[in-house]
This record gives C-alpha cells, structure tokens and sequence, in this order.
C-alpha cells in the first residue's frame, strides 16, 4: 500500500510540479525510494510545522537546557535599515520605469544579468515576477487524481507541511523554508539568455567565454549542480564511520524517544563537522533549534529529499578536535564555503 501511495505520489509530482522543475529532475537521474518506515512514523508528528510557525518561541523555554551549543549557530545578519532604504529606493525607481516599458526592454532588463544580477534584491525581482508568489499548482492531474489525496515521499518528512505547492513557494514562501533557508531569486538564477539559452550567449559578455562551471547550463535557467544538489542530494553514508546504510535504516540504531535525532550524535557538541552551514543562504541557528526535535530537519537536505544519485561536495571546514589525517574521498575538498556565500562571522563557536 505504502508503494503504491508512493508511485501515485510520483504520478501527481509529475502532474503537478512545474515542467521546469521536472527538466532538472531528468538530468539529476532522480531516484525515487519506497516510503521508509521510520520516516512515515515519524510523519504522524506535526511538531516541525509547529516549530517551524513560532521559530523564536522555542528558545529559552526550558531554563535546565544547555543552549551553548546552539548559541554557537547564528542565522545571516538582518538587513540594516540603510540597505533596507536602499533597496526600497531602487524598488520604487525601477516601478516608476516599468511604467509603459515594452516587452523586449523588460525581458533583457540588466538586472537578469551579470554584474546586476548579483546585487539584486527578491524585492527587485518581484516588481516584475509577482506570478512567482502567486502561482497554485493544479487541484487535480488531467487524469483526474487529486493532488489531496496523494502522498509524494518527501511529503513523509516530519518537516513537511501543508498540500504541494509550487516549486517557488517550497523555497521561498512556505514556512519551514522560511525558518531554515534565506534564498534569493539570485542564489539560483545568475543570469540567462532568454533567446538561446545558452551560458556561452549572456548579454553583456563576449561570447562562448562561459566559466566552466557556468551560471546555468544549457536550456535551464539555473545551474542544478550548484544549487539544488546542495540539498537533494544523496545521504553521504560512506563517509560516514559508524554509519553502515542509508538513513532510514541507520536511524533505527540511533533513535529512540530520548534521542529523537540520531545525527547529533556524532554532529553534535565535541562531534564532527561542527563547524557547518555558515553561509548568507541558510539560516544556521534556526536549522539546529529545530533538529533538537528530530533527524528530519538534517537528513531533509541531505538525502530525505533526494533528488540526484550523488551528493553534494561539501566543503570540510576545520571543527575541534579534527583528526590531522585527512580521509581520501576529503582530499580534493575545499576547506570553506564559496566565497559568493561566506559570512565574515563564524556560526560554530570555538
Ligand atoms: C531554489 C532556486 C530558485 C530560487 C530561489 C528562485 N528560482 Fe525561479 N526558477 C528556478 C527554477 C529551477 C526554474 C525553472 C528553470 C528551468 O525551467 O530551467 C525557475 C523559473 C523561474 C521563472 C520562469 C517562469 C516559471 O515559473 O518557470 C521565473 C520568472 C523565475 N523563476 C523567477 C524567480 C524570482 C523572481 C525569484 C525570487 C523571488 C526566483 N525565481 C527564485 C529556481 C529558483
Ligand atoms: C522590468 C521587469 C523585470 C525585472 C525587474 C525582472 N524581470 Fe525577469 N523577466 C521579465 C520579462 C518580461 C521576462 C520574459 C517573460 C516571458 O516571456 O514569459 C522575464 C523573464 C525571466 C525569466 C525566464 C527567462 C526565460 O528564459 O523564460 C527568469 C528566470 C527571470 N526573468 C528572472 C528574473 C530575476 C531573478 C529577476 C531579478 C534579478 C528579474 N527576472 C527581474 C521582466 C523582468
Ligand atoms: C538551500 C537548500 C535548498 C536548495 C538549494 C534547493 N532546495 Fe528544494 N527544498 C528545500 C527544502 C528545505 C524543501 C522543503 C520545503 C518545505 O517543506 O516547505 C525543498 C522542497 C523541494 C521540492 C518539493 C516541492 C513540493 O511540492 O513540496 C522540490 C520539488 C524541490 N525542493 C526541488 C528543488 C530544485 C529543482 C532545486 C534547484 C533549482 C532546489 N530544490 C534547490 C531545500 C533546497
Ligand atoms: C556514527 C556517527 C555519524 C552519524 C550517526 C551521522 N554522521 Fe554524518 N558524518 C560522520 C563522520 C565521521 C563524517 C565524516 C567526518 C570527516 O569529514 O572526516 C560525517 C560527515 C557528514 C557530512 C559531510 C559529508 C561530506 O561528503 O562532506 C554530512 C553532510 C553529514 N555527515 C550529515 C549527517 C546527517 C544529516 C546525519 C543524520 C541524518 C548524520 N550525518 C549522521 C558521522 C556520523
Ligand atoms: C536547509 C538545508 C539544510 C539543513 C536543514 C541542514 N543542512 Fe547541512 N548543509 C546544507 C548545505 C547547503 C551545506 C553546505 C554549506 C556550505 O557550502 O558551507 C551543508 C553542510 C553540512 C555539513 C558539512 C560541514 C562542513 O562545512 O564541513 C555537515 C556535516 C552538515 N551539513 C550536517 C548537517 C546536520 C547535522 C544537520 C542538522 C542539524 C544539517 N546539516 C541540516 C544544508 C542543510
């Protein structure tokens, strides 16, 4: 029964997931698992969506608990009122132009391109793509299925909430995304040439002078292996001591009531990697409040919502204690974040 709610739910994905998203899940060789066990029970508990609303409620609730650990996790620095003033400036500016702008204009607008895009703010973006935030997938497939009556697997994490949803408000709108990520529309879309489509043809730079790993690949407007395998990737495992299988399996030797998240085990305070998600895109201390109740929020983006059969290559910073012997898979691993996303701040104590 679990199986064939999960297939339905790859049915209805498919129906109701926007084409573009589906283009990337043909080139990310997208595996679809059967409905783990763990990971169902575990969905019967609403308590991440609660948390989740109310990210500040949770802290400092209990006066026994020792929060230094998460204390040594900040989330991104707030906007301060001069940026914020800036970008209302500019939003304000760039609507009075919008005014009778012609099509053409508008879709070569400099702000899709490099050097603007970087700069741009979501607000910018917005005063021409409001239909981002507004858009519903369908209620029911052309086959007549209804999206409330099917279960896509991802839908089985603790973490998630609420019906399917459209690609864009799963990262920028809803809840949970909201408490854990802080992405811009330019953290994924760097820039595109609405013609060809091609990172060899950006407007604004010679051509086929594209990097190497380039904005965006040909025919998409993102850079998948940039951005989404990030967090859809596999559960790195085999690099893991100590862990011998996938997630769902492993978690039953880790977890008990007393333990609801069994990856702190070993990434906890005095465990590896400590030293982790300190990047403008994430919300640090948010995402360890939140995994104090359960393995989901963790394993979510790093293999619960798998969408590629690889993992990303995350970079290895230095945490306490680390071993002076450097593992081979570790070797050619960078030892920070890219420099497009590091904070000047440290988000792991010493
Ligand atoms: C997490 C990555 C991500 C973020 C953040 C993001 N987008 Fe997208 N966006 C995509 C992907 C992927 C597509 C589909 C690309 C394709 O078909 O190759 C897309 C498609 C679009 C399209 C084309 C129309 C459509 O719905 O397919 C527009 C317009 C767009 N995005 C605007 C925005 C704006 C504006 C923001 C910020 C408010 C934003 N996006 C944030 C990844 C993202
Ligand atoms: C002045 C208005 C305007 C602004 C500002 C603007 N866009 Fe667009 N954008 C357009 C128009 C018009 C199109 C073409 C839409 C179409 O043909 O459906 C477009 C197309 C796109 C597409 C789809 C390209 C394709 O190949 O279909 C993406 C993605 C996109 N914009 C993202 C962004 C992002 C991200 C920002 C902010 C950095 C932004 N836009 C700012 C007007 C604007
Ligand atoms: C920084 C982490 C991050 C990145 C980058 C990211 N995602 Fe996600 N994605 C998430 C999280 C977290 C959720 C769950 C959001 C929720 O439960 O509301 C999610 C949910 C989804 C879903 C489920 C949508 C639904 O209907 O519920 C799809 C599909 C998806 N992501 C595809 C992508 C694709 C394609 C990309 C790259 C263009 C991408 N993601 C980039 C973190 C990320
Ligand atoms: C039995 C201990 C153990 C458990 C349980 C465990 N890990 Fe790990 N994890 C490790 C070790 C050891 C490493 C590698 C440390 C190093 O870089 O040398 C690691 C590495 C990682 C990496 C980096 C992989 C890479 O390729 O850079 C991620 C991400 C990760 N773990 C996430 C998790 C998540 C999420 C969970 C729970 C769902 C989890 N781990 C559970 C021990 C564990
Ligand atoms: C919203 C998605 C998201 C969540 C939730 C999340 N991670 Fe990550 N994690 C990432 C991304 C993206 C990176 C890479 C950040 C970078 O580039 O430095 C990362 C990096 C890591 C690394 C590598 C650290 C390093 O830089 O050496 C480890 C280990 C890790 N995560 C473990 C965890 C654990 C444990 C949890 C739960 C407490 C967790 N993650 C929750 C997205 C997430």
């Amino acid at each position: 029964m679990k199986k064939i709610e999960t297939l339905i739910g790859y049915l209805s994905l498919a129906g109701f997931l926007s084409t573009a998203a589906l283009a990337l899940f043909a080139v990310g060789n997208l595996i679809f698992m059967a409905v783990p066990d763990a990971a169902v029970a575990a969905s019967s508990e609403p308590a991440a969506q609660e948390l989740a609303t109310a990210p500040d409620a949770t802290e400092g609730e209990d006066p026994e608990e020792d929060t230094t650990f998460l204390d040594g996790f900040t989330n991104p620095p707030v906007r301060t009122a001069e940026e914020q003033s800036s970008i209302e400036a500019r939003v304000a500016a760039l609507t009075a132009d919008v005014e009778g702008m012609d099509y053409e204009r508008a879709r070569y607008h400099p702000l899709h391109f490099p050097p603007q895009a970087a700069q741009a703010s979501n607000e910018e973006c917005l005063v021409c793509h409001q239909e981002i935030m507004t858009a519903k997938p369908l209620e029911q497939s052309p086959a007549g299925v209804s999206a409330s009556d099917t279960m896509a697997w991802y839908q089985t994490l603790a973490t998630y909430g609420g019906d399917q949803q459209t690609f864009h408000y799963r990262h920028l709108q809803s809840d949970y995304a909201k408490s854990v990520m802080n992405l811009q529309c330019t953290f994924c879309h760097k820039g595109n040439d609405p013609r060809e489509e091609s990172p060899d043809m950006i407007p604004g730079r010679d051509l086929f002078s594209a990097a190497s790993t380039p904005e965006f690949t040909l025919r998409k407007m993102v850079n998948p292996s940039t951005t989404c395998l990030r967090c859809h990737g596999a559960f790195p495992y085999e690099h893991m001591d100590g862990v011998e299988a996938n997630w769902p399996e492993a978690r039953l030797d880790f977890e008990d009531e007393e333990t609801p998240n069994g990856c702190l085990t070993c990434h906890g305070e005095y465990g590896f990697r400590t030293n982790r998600h300190n990047v403008t895109y994430l919300n640090a201390h948010e995402i360890e409040d939140l995994a104090t109740a359960s393995s989901d929020t963790c394993y979510g983006c790093h293999g619960g919502r798998q969408w590629y059969r690889i993992s990303y290559p995350y970079p290895r910073h230095v945490w306490p204690d680390m071993d002076e012997e450097t593992p081979d898979w570790a070797i050619d691993r960078p030892t920070q974040s890219d420099p497009e996303y590091q904070r000047p701040e440290t988000a792991q104590s010493e």
